[in-house]
């Protein structure tokens, strides 16, 4: 069964052609040209946090595919607690054709996607934010014309979608750069399977943001606290206080130099309301390139 659930299993060719399909399907929707590739069928998303940008792409994508979108409360399902994960996919599975699941802990997409008979797409975890990071990818080639070649800059902490952008961004051949304070960059976990399944060259990792994006034709941040780690919010706060992405920041850059955000985004700490407003700012494209990505993500998985 194939599943959706990190980038690190997703081959380039596979990458590029999920790209391909998404800008095809963002063309037909602009002209208002109908695609019913998954007419008939059920997704079933399961969000144990949050979420405007991914619930909402992904119910209003599967709708226009002509299937039908069902929410489900992660407090309500109880995912590992209510029952146990196979229990959980092996009963789903008999009810609906694909699960999208938003969860704190990534064991659980995995545990569910073990068990699955239909394929389950991770709309974040801990571990990581591959759907944020198609779009992400789309964005830098409608900027730039191709990511191969470019240089992302990271500015921020070694997170979920940190760790997906650099999958992302070596599998298509841009370099990519962390600017973090030291302790917060990649966990070892994450290097050795990088360096196992990516690359061998794992990204370098600066404790410096100017230094970071002097050559960068993207800067990209996030929230310095994500959902799941609100313990550590003052210290954080304080931590990460030279990394905010800023005018000054956005000065050392080159001219051309453009500015992408997951969104939430908290404004006043990673990023300020001019850079995020600013003619930089490409922020909400690519919050509006989720749709067609992931409505590519849904047909790769349901073609089989
Ligand atoms: N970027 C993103 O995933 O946004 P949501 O948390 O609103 O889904
Ligand atoms: N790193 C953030 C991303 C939100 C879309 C979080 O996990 O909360």
């Amino acid at each position: 069964m194939k599943h959706f659930l990190n980038l690190i299993d997703v081959p380039r060719d596979a990458l590029a052609e999920l790209l391909a399909e998404a800008v095809r399907l963002k063309g037909a929707h602009a002209r208002g040209i109908p695609t019913r590739s998954l007419a008939g069928k059920v997704v079933a998303l399961v969000f144990e946090k949050p979420s405007l940008r991914t619930r909402v792409s992904f119910e209003s994508g599967v709708a226009q595919l002509g299937g039908t979108a069902l929410y489900l409360p992660g407090n309500e399902v109880g995912l590992g607690w209510r029952e146990s994960h196979a229990d959980f996919a092996r009963t789903i599975g008999q009810y609906v054709d694909a699960l999208v699941l938003r969860v704190f802990r990534h064991d659980t997409v995995e545990g569910v996607a073990r068990a699955s008979s239909i394929p389950v797409v991770n709309g974040l975890s801990d571990l990581s934010h591959p759907c944020q990071v198609l779009a992400d990818l789309l964005t830098v080639q409608e900027l730039f014309g191709s990511v191969e070649g470019r240089t992302v800059a990271f500015v921020g902490d070694g997170n979920n979608v940190a760790r997906s952008l650099a999958v992302g961004c070596s599998r298509l051949g841009a370099k990519f750069v962390l600017a973090c304070p030291v302790g917060y960059g990649f966990d070892d976990g994450f290097r050795e399977k990088y360096k196992a399944r990516v690359s061998p060259c794992f990204p370098p990792e600066v404790n410096d943001a100017a230094a970071a994006v002097r050559t960068a034709d993207v800067i990209y941040t996030d929230v310095w606290t994500s959902m799941g780690q609100e313990a550590e919010r003052e210290e954080r706060l304080k931590r990460f206080e030279s990394f905010q992405v800023n005018a000054a920041l956005l000065a050392k850059a080159p001219p051309h130099c453009k500015v992408l955000h997951c969104l939430p985004a908290h404004r006043g700490e990673e990023i300020t309301d001019d850079v995020l407003d600013g003619p930089a700012s490409a922020v909400f494209q690519q919050a509006g390139n989720r749709l067609h990505t992931q409505k590519a993500v849904l047909e790769w998985l349901m073609k089989g």
